[in-house]
């Protein structure tokens, strides 16, 4: 069995040894330095043995044999349903509806929230911080339903302007769509605040928490939220399995997403019912495994606890802010650290963003280049490309150290 990280001392070493992949070489003499956790995490042992062991002990379909080994998938996929809706803090394990990921989740709600709800001229309100998955669904949905999408523009801090929300908010929206948390700038959204705002003037919220679940707690009832979407993937769990809550009574009201076995109740040649929620939102096999590993890695979070994981990035990012604003040359995107999640992006004055990121590989150093899939945003900040440094519940203080010194190398190659 593996380290087990005690609750209230947060000992980064212990909680790295559960991490296979920190151990390894990038090339031989070259350790990796992981900061692109905001891309996805690294998995624990843990996670990985969960996985293993259910295909190695209880694979079978579920919700359809009544063999041993069926009702053994079953059970432990429902179980992978209740542990995260514990997490979550929702009323019933119903309300959480496995997916692919974060954009499959939003999807789902633009096809059957949105398509129901949404008619010729009612406005959406989006922000100019959204990940394309929180853009692209609406404006594929507007295009064809002729909605206006209205968007809370982000001052130079990297905050939204929520005076101009509030102004938007005249506007009756129908639905109010935004991020938890910048996954380029690390802002961290005022959600409870701007959910109730939504709600004063009888709109729906839609909350992509994909950069805030993996980070610290988040209590669906507390915000009061209708839907919200996040990935597996950057929070320790396997890729393929994503979430989203619902308001049990919005999901028992809206159509079925995609058509198929287990999402019915009854089928007949030229007609179908629906089955109750969440699995009427499962049409086929699902991602059993993944779910069970995506369980896994919340009893992980949890073991640590989502209070020292959150404290521990506070640390690193605030650290991180300071050594990286000492770099001549260097502007780091979105301000004040209060605000901030374990997320630094920057450009290097004379370098492309694609050449930092290349350069900081040579010693091991994996960071994104690029627009992070915040094409507007960027373009907002007027700049083609960011480099980002990311930090999860693994980093050290002293990875930001080589960090540095990674950017000082990449300054003198390219005389900048
Ligand atoms: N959404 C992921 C990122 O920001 C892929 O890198």
């Amino acid at each position: 069995m593996s380290a087990t990280v005690p609750a209230i001392t947060y000992n980064v070493d212990l909680v790295r040894q559960d991490f296979p992949i920190l151990a390894r070489e990038v090339r031989p003499g070259v350790p990796l330095v992981y900061l692109d956790s905001t891309a996805t995490s690294q998995k624990p042992r843990q996670v990985i043995e969960a996985v293993t062991r259910y295909y190695s002990q209880s694979n079978a379909n579920i919700h359809r044999g009544i063999h041993t080994l069926a009702e053994e998938a079953t059970a432990q996929y429902e179980l992978a349903r209740a542990n995260i809706a514990n997490f979550l803090g929702a009323q019933t394990p119903r309300q959480v509806i496995f997916t692919r990921n974060t954009t499959e989740s939003i999807n789902l709600v633009a096809q059957t929230w949105g398509r129901t709800n949404l008619h010729r001229g009612d406005v959406v309100i989006l922000t100019e911080m959204e990940h394309h998955s929180n853009l692209v669904p609406w404006q594929m949905l507007a295009t064809e339903f002729d909605l206006k999408l209205e968007f809370i523009t982000v001052t130079p801090d990297g905050l939204l302007d929520l005076d101009e929300y509030q102004r938007l908010l005249s506007l009756t929206p129908k639905l109010v769509a935004f991020t938890h948390v910048s996954n380029v700038l690390g802002t961290i959204n005022p959600a409870k605040d701007i959910i109730k705002m939504a709600h004063d003037v009888g709109a729906i919220t839609m909350l992509d928490a994909a950069q805030s679940v993996p980070h610290y707690k988040v209590d669906v009832q507390d915000l009061d939220v209708d839907f919200m979407a996040f990935s597996g993937h950057k929070m320790c769990g396997p890729t393929g399995i994503g979430v989203l809550y619902g308001r049990k009574s919005i999901l028992e009201s809206i159509p079925p997403f995609l058509g198929g076995g287990d999402m019915i109740k009854r089928v007949k040649l030229r007609s179908f019912v629906p089955n109750e929620i969440p699995h009427k939102f499962e049409a086929g096999t699902p991602a059993i495994g993944e779910a069970i590993g995506l369980s896994a890695a919340v009893a992980y979070l949890q073991n640590i606890s989502m209070e020292a994981i959150t404290a521990h990035e506070k640390e690193i990012i605030h650290y991180a802010l300071e050594r990286l604003e000492e770099i001549p040359g260097i502007a780091v995107f979105g301000r004040p650290a209060a605000h901030k999640c374990g997320v630094a992006s920057f450009i290097l004055q004379g370098v492309h963003a694609h050449d930092v990121s290349q350069v900081l590989d040579r010693d091991g150093i994996a960071v994104r280049a690029g627009h992070h899939c915040a094409m507007p945003l960027h373009e907002k900040f007027q700049v083609p490309a960011t480099v980002r440094a990311s930090f999860y519940l693994y980093n050290k203080i002293d990875e930001v150290d080589r960090l540095v010194d990674g950017i000082y190398k990449v300054k003198t190659l390219f005389k900048s």
